[in-house]
C-alpha cells in the first residue's frame, strides 16, 4: 500500500502546493474514518490519489474513458481529473476496490448514497488544514458528529462558489445536493 503513497508523491512532485494538499486531504480523512469506523487505509490511500491526475493533459485525462463519459462531461472537464484518477489506480496497481474507486471518482462534487468512505474524502477535500480555508475547522468538527451534514454543507460552499464564479453548476451536482438536503432535513425532523 506504501507504495502507492510514494508513487502519489512522486506524481506531485513539482506541485509542492498539491502535494501538501493530498497529505492534508489523507491525514484528515485518517483521522475522520477513525471516528466513524471506516476503513482507515483505504481513506489513507484515497486521500493520497484523489488528485494525482490533475496536472496530466485533457488527452491523457480522458484517454481511458468511454465516449459517453468523456461527452456527458465535456461541460466540466473539472471531473476528467477524478474518473482519470480512479483508472489509473485500477490500471497500475490492479486495485478493483469499488468502494475506494468510488471515493476518488465522486471526490468532486459528491453523488447522492455515498458510503461513509466517499463521504469523508469529499468532506476532507474541502476541509483538509492546508487550503487554508476559515471554516476547515468547523466543516472538520461537524463531520466528526455527523458526516452527512458536512457533505451538504460542502456541496453548498461548491455549488455557490461555481455560482460566483458566473457559471451553472451541473444538474448531477444540484441532485446530490438536493439528496442531502433531504438527508438532514430527516434528522433534524426525527430530533424534535
Ligand atoms: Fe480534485
Ligand atoms: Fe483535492
Amino acid at each position: 500500500m506504501n507504495e502507492i503513497i510514494l508513487k502519489a508523491t512522486d506524481k506531485l512532485k513539482d506541485h509542492p502546493k498539491r502535494l501538501k494538499h493530498v497529505e492534508g486531504v489523507a491525514e484528515t480523512a485518517v483521522l475522520l474514518a477513525k471516528v466513524h469506523d471506516v476503513d482507515v487505509e483505504k481513506a489513507r490511500i484515497a486521500g493520497y490519489w484523489h488528485d494525482t491526475s490533475k496536472y496530466d493533459e485533457i488527452e491523457i485525462q480522458i484517454k481511458d474513458l468511454d465516449q459517453d463519459t468523456i461527452l456527458k462531461y465535456q461541460d466540466y472537464p473539472v471531473i476528467y481529473h477524478a474518473l482519470a484518477a480512479a483508472k489509473t489506480l485500477e490500471k497500475e496497481f490492479d486495485i478493483h476496490d469499488d468502494d475506494l474507486l468510488n471515493a476518488i471518482r465522486h471526490h468532486v462534487w459528491g453523488r447522492s448514497h455515498m458510503s461513509n468512505l466517499e463521504k469523508i474524502i469529499f468532506i476532507a477535500d474541502s476541509c483538509e488544514p492546508n487550503r487554508g480555508f476559515e471554516d476547515s475547522d468547523m466543516i472538520f468538527n461537524m463531520a466528526i458528529q455527523d458526516l452527512d451534514e458536512a457533505v451538504c454543507y460542502c456541496m453548498k460552499q461548491s455549488i455557490d462558489h461555481v455560482i460566483a464564479k458566473g457559471k451553472t453548476p451541473s444538474q448531477e451536482q444540484m441532485e446530490a445536493y438536493q439528496y442531502y438536503m433531504e438527508e438532514t432535513r430527516g434528522k433534524i425532523k426525527n430530533t424534535h
